[in-house]
């Protein structure tokens, strides 16, 4: 189970949300640890270089590799004991779904790699993967370009976070909710949900929900949520 994270970014203010509702409290309850690292640390050259012209041409810059070599051993080595999961972040990367999130939330080291401009130069991805105590995935939160891997990361973070064991105060939600594959609704999307009051702006809540019939109401939601992956565009 996932519960040591490192982040490497050019970028470490961007994760103060991470102070923040369910993985704010997670921390403080000692359910997970949370580094963030910045990558100007580790260049020597008194502008923090982090990037360089791509070889053979083209537009835009490249992240440098021996930086983030550093940034990276560095953290390996403060958690000597572990396995390690390097997460580069690049749209070029497997798409994140649930199963993929459920997946991630087994490995017990995970560091996050967010490049910015044109991506990290390939080789760091191809001497990670085959470090000792390490494996790499790169990862795409869709089919969209970001300006960098930090927001990516925190989408990541939080899909991860939730399923460890502790986090959510009702874990049932977890296997009602939409997509969860513990559902044995299998990838149904998530039925509609009221609360009070009864009647907002002249909108009531259906009655089979006030019914009291828990046959029923669960025959009602099944349908709707039926409706509604039938409903969705992609
Ligand atoms: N970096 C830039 N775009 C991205 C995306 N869609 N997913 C993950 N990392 C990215």
């Amino acid at each position: 189970m996932s519960n040591r994270f490192d982040v490497i970014t050019i970028f470490p203010e961007y994760f103060a949300p991470l102070e923040l509702s369910l993985i704010g409290k997670a921390k403080k309850a000692g359910l997970i640890e949370v580094g963030i690292h910045d990558l100007r640390a580790q260049t020597s050259d008194i502008h923090g270089s982090v990037d360089d012209t791509p070889y053979g041409g083209g537009a835009g810059m490249v992240m440098s590799p021996e930086p983030w070599g550093k940034a990276i051993d560095e953290v390996a080595l403060q958690n000597p004991n572990l396995t390690h999961e390097l997460i580069v972040l690049t749209p070029a990367g497997e798409k994140l779904t649930q199963a993929l999130a459920q997946e991630l939330v087994e490995s017990e080291h995970l560091i996050f790699a967010c490049g910015r401009y044109e991506g990290i130069d390939i080789r760091v991805t191809d001497f990670y993967q085959s470090a000792p105590n390490f494996k790499v995935r790169e990862i795409s939160i869709g089919d969209y370009v970001l300006g960098g891997g930090e927001v990516a990361t925190l989408v990541i973070m939080e899909a991860i976070i939730r399923l460890i064991p502790g986090v959510i105060g009702n874990p049932e939600s977890l296997t009602e909710e939409s997509h969860t594959l513990t559902n044995s609704d299998g990838t149904l999307v998530e039925y509609p949900n009221y609360t009070k009051p009864q009647e907002w702006r002249g909108l009531k809540v259906p009655e089979v929900l006030l019914s009291g019939n828990h046959a029923e109401i669960a025959k009602w939601r099944r349908t709707q949520a039926l409706l509604r992956t039938q409903n969705l565009k992609n």
